[in-house]
Order: structure tokens, then C-alpha cells, then sequence
């Protein structure tokens, strides 16, 4: 089929360069939304209040889009194989850490945007396309996603720092090589 890439060779021993882009654009994406939010929530009642929240929506939303991206590319082109140094723990562990940040990647902007139309807020892409709500307005639903998108971004951040953790005990106590795998020039 035109168009459609060829899979990963069998014996790749790195991710591919869309594979790279899409996992460094949204790291750096998370990392700061995670900090824009931990501070927005605790700002006073402001034009720089709403406008920060605006931001923090359509973010969200580029995160949603590059994530869904990113499981069709991971189909299309699946990981390379973990590398052979891997304890049989580690190697059964890393799946369902990557799992967990996949959904968590999915339900923090899935949260945020029914919570948003929860609250009768439409979302505003980029502040120029205006999404479609995904529920009525809803008070108690609002309060209930409110506490949800709380609790997960804490999940977010416990899964993000093991995730790293488990990265530099691979690559500076073992070094096995894992995160050459991801960098932007490393072959
Ligand atoms: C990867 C995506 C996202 C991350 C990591 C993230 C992270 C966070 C964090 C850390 C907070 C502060 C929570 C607290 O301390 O109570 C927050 C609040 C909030 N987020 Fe998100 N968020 C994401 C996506 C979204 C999206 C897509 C929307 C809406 C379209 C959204 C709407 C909100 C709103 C309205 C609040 C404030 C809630 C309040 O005032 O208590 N978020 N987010
Ligand atoms: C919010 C931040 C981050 C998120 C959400 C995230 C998410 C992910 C996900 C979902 C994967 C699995 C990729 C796949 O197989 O499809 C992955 C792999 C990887 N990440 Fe991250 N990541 C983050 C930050 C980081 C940082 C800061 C580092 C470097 C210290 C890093 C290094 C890696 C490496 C080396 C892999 C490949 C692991 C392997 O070879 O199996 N990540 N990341």
C-alpha cells in the first residue's frame, strides 16, 4: 500500500525518527503542563487566570492528538525489541509501564476536556477552532472529573518518575544501552 511505512527491521536496536519526535514533543509538552497546572490552579481570579487555563486546554489537547498519533505510528512501526541485557523482570515490567504512561497520556486530556464542558467552557484549539462539548453542563459530573483529573496528574507524575528512575538505573548503573534507543541522534 502507498504510503503505509515499512515495519521496524527485527533487529533495529533504536526507535525509529518519528518515533523519537513524537516521544521527546510530548515529553517536554507533559513536563510543562504538569508544572503549568500545579501552578495555575493556585492563581487568583484573573484575566492571566483564564487565558493561563486556555493554554493549559489546548495543550492538552495537542498532547491528546500527538498520543493517538502516536499508538497508529507505533502499529505501523512497532518498537524495536528490548535489548537482550534486559532482566526477565525488566523485561516483563517495561510493557506495562509503557501501557501506564500511554493511558495516562490519554485519560489526563480525556478528563480535562469533559470536565471543561462539565463546567459550559468550550475548549479552543490553538484559541481559534472550537471543539465540540463532549457532555452537557453538568455541576456534580464537573466536580467529580475535577477530582479525577487531580488524582491522575498525580499518577502522571509518580509513573513519569519512575519511568526516568528506571532509565538512568539502566543506562548509568547497568549500562545497557536503553536510552540510546530513544535519543534524537543516536543510531
Ligand atoms: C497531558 C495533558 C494534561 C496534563 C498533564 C494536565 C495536568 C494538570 C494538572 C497537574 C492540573 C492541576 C491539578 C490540581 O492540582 O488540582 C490540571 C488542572 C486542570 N486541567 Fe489539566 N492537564 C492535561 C490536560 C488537560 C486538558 C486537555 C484540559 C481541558 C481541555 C485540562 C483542563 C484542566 C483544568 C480546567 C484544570 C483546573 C481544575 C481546577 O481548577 O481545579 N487539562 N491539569
Ligand atoms: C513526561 C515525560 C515522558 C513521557 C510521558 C514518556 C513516555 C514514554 C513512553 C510512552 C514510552 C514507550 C514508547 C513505546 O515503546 O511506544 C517511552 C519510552 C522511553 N522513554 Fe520516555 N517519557 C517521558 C520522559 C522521558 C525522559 C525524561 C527520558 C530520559 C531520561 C525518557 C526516556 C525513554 C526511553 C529511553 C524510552 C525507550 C525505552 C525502551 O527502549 O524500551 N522518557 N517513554
Amino acid at each position: 500500500m502507498t504510503g503505509t511505512p515499512p515495519p521496524q527491521p527485527a533487529t533495529a536496536s533504536a526507535y525509529d525518527p518519528t518515533a523519537k519526535a513524537l516521544h521527546w514533543l510530548t515529553a517536554l509538552l507533559v513536563i510543562g503542563m504538569l508544572g503549568l497546572g500545579l501552578w495555575m490552579v493556585g492563581l487568583p481570579i484573573s484575566l492571566q487566570k483564564a487565558k493561563v487555563y486556555s493554554w493549559h486546554k489546548w495543550a492538552g489537547i495537542t498532547v491528546l492528538a500527538l498520543t493517538l498519533l502516536r499508538i497508529v505510528w507505533r502499529h505501523l512501526r512497532p518498537p524495536p525489541s528490548l535489548p537482550g541485557t534486559l532482566t526477565p523482570l525488566d523485561r516483563r515490567l517495561a510493557p506495562w509501564g509503557h501501557a501506564a504512561l500511554y493511558a495516562l497520556l490519554l485519560a489526563m486530556p480525556l478528563t480535562g476536556w469533559t470536565m471543561s464542558s462539565a463546567a459550559g467552557i468550550p475548549v479552543v484549539w490553538f484559541g481559534v477552532w472550537q471543539l465540540p462539548d463532549l457532555v452537557g453542563k453538568d455541576e456534580a459530573l464537573f466536580k467529580a472529573l475535577q477530582t479525577t483529573h487531580h488524582i491522575l496528574s498525580r499518577l502522571l507524575i509518580a509513573v513519569v518518575v519512575i519511568h526516568i528512575a528506571a532509565v538512568i538505573r539502566h543506562d548509568v548503573l547497568r549500562r545497557d544501552g536503553v536510552l540510546r534507543r530513544m535519543l534524537p541522534f543516536a543510531r
